[in-house]
């Protein structure tokens, strides 16, 4: 049997979880929106058209924050035609996915959707097509109070207060030549300046996220980052990040190790925005939204054409996931969880039907996927601080990233309650392996809560309409626990099984 072993510590603390990791993505993209968050004709649809079991599901996935409007989409919209009496909206081309947007749902839409799920709206504005007048645009119309042209026309439009939006997105992916709108990093540099410094001059404390690297193999990576925060270190929070991983050829070994290159991703951008913020001297430290990460088999997509045909919502990049996708997906939560310190904002793109979590057919049910179930196990367990850990592991060789290590995780206790949480990912294809946790610095009085896994003897199942649930998450068996004095315990040893994801959770005796 494989063994690794980590000594926990409630003084050794990477920062408190950020409740903003858990975020999700709805952009107007496929059938995320139109018969995913809202279908008017549907038998659990509620008044305003939005669906209810998608409501429930996407509260007990524990999202907590949703970007919006897009993605690639936003890079060429225009916010004002999702506004007022919908009769009246036009209909527009998609270039981003070829297809036809109603704008029968807007922000006004949205952000009733976001009251009843009980989530913050992270806001993307236009800065493909558009720029500094349209973003101030919609900035009025949003979070404007009153007396001006358009925070009056929300309010004639049934919008009375504010939405009061804190964290815009300063345009999406603009370092991408397939963006409506592409620019090079002293273009985009310069342009995301001069829109923060605006929106800032309309409401000061707004949170603004640039965009950085669609990915760590872009050309530009680190490059981008480096030139943008050349002009805008001042009036932005945060550069974006985004990443999305798949099993290439065959090659689950390296597919599993994915996190190895988030962990690389966020260390790498945050050494280049410490770097600008020495070489400019600032005191101010600017933080990582990886606002898209998730599993995306983005090669079937490029080897497969967009509709020909300009349809409403067409089923566009509808993943069905596996059981190795759900632990790839509970490893990047790790990754995520362990850079809390500078990764404060995080989305998992995206919420429904497109690469999603949650799944729906028109007219028909909703099922969760597979990767559903890490993330609300990690969105609803992980509280207090992030512990930072010393892992000692049994290593791997991967085509893709050299050695990684068998089991990574990461851990959160919570000073209130006492809870101690751990997080842990096997990868390895063929063993358990026993997991040591050493918890005597928390005294003796821990013990078991639950504990949780996600595996399967079949890594290709996925959940689907018929059978949906045939993955979920399975009690964890096979946990020692020693060392205390009151059947509490000074250590737990953890029975990882092979292609694993797991979350224990201890609490005082
Ligand atoms: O989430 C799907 C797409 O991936 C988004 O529209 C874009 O920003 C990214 O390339």
């Amino acid at each position: 049997m494989l063994r690794a072993r980590v000594a926990l510590n409630p003084a050794s603390v990477v920062a408190p979880v950020s409740r903003r990791t858990f975020g999700s993505f709805v952009e107007h993209m496929g059938r995320c929106v139109y018969t995913g968050i809202y279908e008017p004709g549907h038998p659990l649809a509620d008044e305003d058209g939005f669906r209810t079991d998608v409501l429930a599901l996407a509260r007990e996935l524990g999202v907590t924050m949703v970007r919006y409007p897009g993605g690639n989409f936003v890079s060429g919209y225009r916010w004002e035609d999702g506004v007022g009496p919908v009769a009246d909206r036009p209909r527009r081309r998609d270039l981003a996915w070829r297809s036809i947007e109603t704008n029968e749902v807007g922000i006004d839409e949205f952000a009733k959707w976001a009251e009843k799920a009980d989530v913050e709206i992270m806001y993307a504005v236009n800065l493909g097509t558009r720029g500094v007048q349209e973003a101030l645009d919609v900035h009025e119309y949003i979070n404007h109070p009153e007396g001006t042209h358009l925070s009056e026309l929300r309010r004639a439009n049934g919008a009375e207060k504010p939405y009061g939006i804190k964290l815009w997105c300063l345009g999406n992916e603009l370092d991408g030549p397939w963006q409506t709108g592409h620019k090079t990093p002293e273009e985009y540099g310069l342009l995301a300046a001069a829109t923060a410094r605006a929106l800032r001059s309309a409401e000061p404390d707004l949170e603004l996220v640039a965009c950085g690297s669609s990915s760590s193999i872009m050309p530009t990576f680190g490059s981008w980052e480096s030139t943008l925060l050349e002009h805008a270190y001042d009036v932005v929070d945060y550069v974006s990040c985004h990443a999305y991983y798949e099993e290439h050829d065959g090659d689950l070994g390296s597919f599993l190790a994915s996190a190895v290159d988030m962990d690389h991703f966020v260390n790498s951008i945050v050494a280049t925005a410490d770097a600008v913020g020495a070489r400019l001297k600032s005191k101010k430290k600017i933080n990582l939204s990886f606002d898209e990460w998730n599993v995306w088999y983005l090669s079937r997509f490029q080897s497969a054409p967009l509709p020909k045909e300009w349809e409403v919502a067409p089923r566009v990049i509808e993943d069905q996931y596996n059981v190795a996708d759900a632990v790839v997906v509970g490893s990047l939560l790790i990754s995520l969880l362990r850079h809390s310190d500078r990764v404060t904002a995080a989305c998992q793109a995206q919420l429904v039907n497109v690469i999603a979590p949650i799944m729906t057919e028109p007219g028909g049910p909703a099922w969760r996927q597979t990767i559903f179930h890490p993330f609300a196990r990690t969105a609803a367990l992980a509280k207090g601080d992030v512990l930072r850990l010393e892992i000692q592991s049994p290593v791997y060789s991967t085509e893709k990233y050299g050695e990684a290590p068998v089991i990574d995780a990461v851990a959160t206790h919570d000073p209130a309650t006492g809870d101690v949480v751990v997080f842990a990912v096997n990868r390895d294809q063929e063993q358990s392996v026993e997991f040591a946790v050493d918890l005597r610095a928390f005294g003796d009085d821990l013990t078991v809560a639950e504990a949780w896994t996600l595996t399967d003897d079949d890594v290709r199942a996925t959940n689907t309409k018929d059978d949906p649930d045939r993955v979920t998450m399975q009690p964890l068996t096979g946990i020692a626990l020693g060392g205390g004095d009151n059947g509490g315990g000074g250590d737990v040893t953890l029975t990882l099984p092979r292609i694993s994801w797991s979350a224990i959770r201890l609490t005082r005796v």
